[in-house]
């Protein structure tokens, strides 16, 4: 897909269909500068026949109108003027995308982004527009022979006032890279674990590096136990695919400027080991590397972005596997920080391979460290699929984590780290055990995080219920990379 900014009067555009907002009260949303009145008139007459509600999810092709020379207008409802929020803008966009591919259009002009969303401007506008249009023309067919959906490749001419131009502009680039970002992140999640190993996400690690400039090294089983990650190594046992370490280093910033880290969870694939999980939905459990993929996803954007930061990545990835040499529920591990770790449940095993990553994050003195995690069903039983959920040892870091999901429209919500919930995590036979019973799974499993995470700031967002959906519409979300970006970016200045 590919997108532009055109600021000239409608006259000068040429394109296969224009797409133009409208309330349920069944007035256009117009600039005066792009289109006449008496083409607006001419539209406002056929919308009193009633076909068109104006509701959201509503929408109407119109041909030959006078004095437009763009031979079709998709028109598109927005619902009521005064309720017109972020999300209701969001699924416009959805609806416009819906039709626009049953449609035989290449080319599109937009108008929708100038209506005026609640609380947000045309930056904003234009951020959303981009990112709604390049998600909903995502698909993973790439291993299918037959049935495939054709993908189609629109060219959009997306319309500002002259005035927004630069802003504008630098909106469009900005949330290029994001969707390019995400889609990489939802196509490394798709992707069937037996393509997508540890060896893999080391591979495309590697290729990243090259396309942008970026430092990174993948760590072997060899030099991870020189590491003495006992904790991460326990849990790459039961499989026969190898471990990997993978470290990504952007040092595009000041020397002086201490850097971000990202830490994300990447298991390839989790069958819980000798706590084996059910069978039902289990292939799912592909997916027990969106955290590792939403830290290569960000990755992408800053490398496209080039940004002057300093930001590192780090992903450990294994399999989560039963066999005759895997971790054992009753054993116990020596993890890189020295402390040792009773595992009375191997199906816990994202906080074991998370806990060494945040030990080796202490080398680069980090600004703030953050992890991304698919870390427990307890959090999509807490919060469900729209929030991932998000804890911290420093409430700024929390504050500023927040409003980021609420700008991306990415959204995490704030939980509670209290030291009351540390207890239930104590172990008769080590400094502790790796699960704390049914009551809080996903805060005590961020507890668990935190006592390794105790030398610098440090977020937690566990994303078990947000980085993918199920059912008819299985996919990777390529969540939660608009938030991380967002933080990012928020930091440049
Ligand atoms: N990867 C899972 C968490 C998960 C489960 C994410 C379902 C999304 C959907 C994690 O490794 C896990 O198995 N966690 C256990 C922890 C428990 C044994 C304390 C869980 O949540 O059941
Ligand atoms: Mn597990
Ligand atoms: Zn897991």
């Amino acid at each position: 897909m590919k997108f532009s900014i055109k600021t000239d009067a409608l006259d000068k555009q040429r394109s296969d269909v224009l797409v133009i907002g409208v309330y349920d009260s069944l007035k256009v949303v117009y600039d005066k500068s792009l289109l006449s009145a008496s083409s607006i008139s001419h539209i406002s007459t056929i919308l009193k026949h009633g076909d068109m509600s104006g509701k959201t999810g509503s929408s109407l092709i119109l041909y030959g109108i006078p004095g437009i020379k763009i031979p079709r207008i998709l028109l598109i409802g927005l619902g009521k003027e005064k309720e017109l929020d972020g999300n209701k803008y969001r699924s416009a966009i959805r609806t416009m995308m819906q039709t626009l591919k049953k449609m035989d259009a290449k080319t599109v002009l937009s108008h929708l982004q100038i209506v005026a969303v609640q609380e947000e401007n045309i930056a904003w506008n234009i951020e959303h527009f981009v990112n709604e249009a390049m998600d909903a023309n995502y698909e993973f067919s790439e291993l299918k022979t037959v049935n495939k959906k054709t993908k189609k490749d629109f060219e959009f001419f997306v319309t500002v006032d002259k005035k927004n131009q630069k802003v504008a502009e630098n909106a469009l680039k900005k949330s290029f890279a994001l969707a390019r970002g995400i889609e990489f992140t939802k196509t490394l999640g798709n992707l069937p674990p037996n393509i997508c190993t540890p060896t893999y996400l080391g591979k495309k690690a590697q290729e990243l590096g090259k396309d942008h400039g970026i430092k990174v090294e993948v760590l072997d089983q060899k030099q991870i136990e020189k590491l003495k990650m006992g904790s991460f190594l326990g849990v790459a046992k039961g499989s026969r695919q190898p471990p990997k370490f993978i470290v990504l280093q952007h040092n595009k910033g000041k020397k002086t400027q201490k850097p971000i880290v990202l830490v994300g969870k990447g298991i390839t694939f989790d069958a819980g080991g000798i706590s084996i999980k059910p069978a039902g939905d289990m292939d799912e459990m592909k997916y027990d590397m969106c955290g590792a993929a939403s830290v290569l996803g960000t990755f992408k954007t800053i490398g496209l972005l080039n940004l002057p930061m300093n930001i590192i990545g780090i992903i450990p990835t294994c399999e989560n596997l039963p066999d005759g040499l895997a971790l054992k529920p009753g054993d116990i591990l020596t993890s890189m920080s020295g402390q040792t770790i009773e595992v009375l449940n191997t199906d816990a095993e994202g906080r074991l391979i998370l806990c060494d990553a945040l030990t080796y994050a202490e080398r680069f003195n980090p600004e703030v460290v953050i992890d991304i995690a698919t870390l427990t069903g307890a959090c999509v039983i807490a919060l469900g699929h729209h929030a991932s959920g998000l804890y911290s040892n420093d409430d700024k870091l929390a504050k500023d984590l927040e409003s980021a999901g609420q700008i991306s429209m990415d959204r995490a919500w704030h939980m509670p780290l209290w030291e009351d919930y540390q207890s239930q995590l104590d172990s008769n036979f080590a400094d502790m055990a790796n699960i704390g019973g049914r009551a809080g799974g996903s805060i005590t499993a961020a507890c668990f995080l935190s006592r390794f995470a105790k030398k610098y700031k440090w977020a937690h967002l566990d994303i078990a219920g947000t980085a993918w959906k199920s059912g008819k519409a299985k996919g990777a979300t390529g969540r939660p990379v608009g938030l991380l970006m967002q933080y990012i970016l928020s930091k440049l200045h």
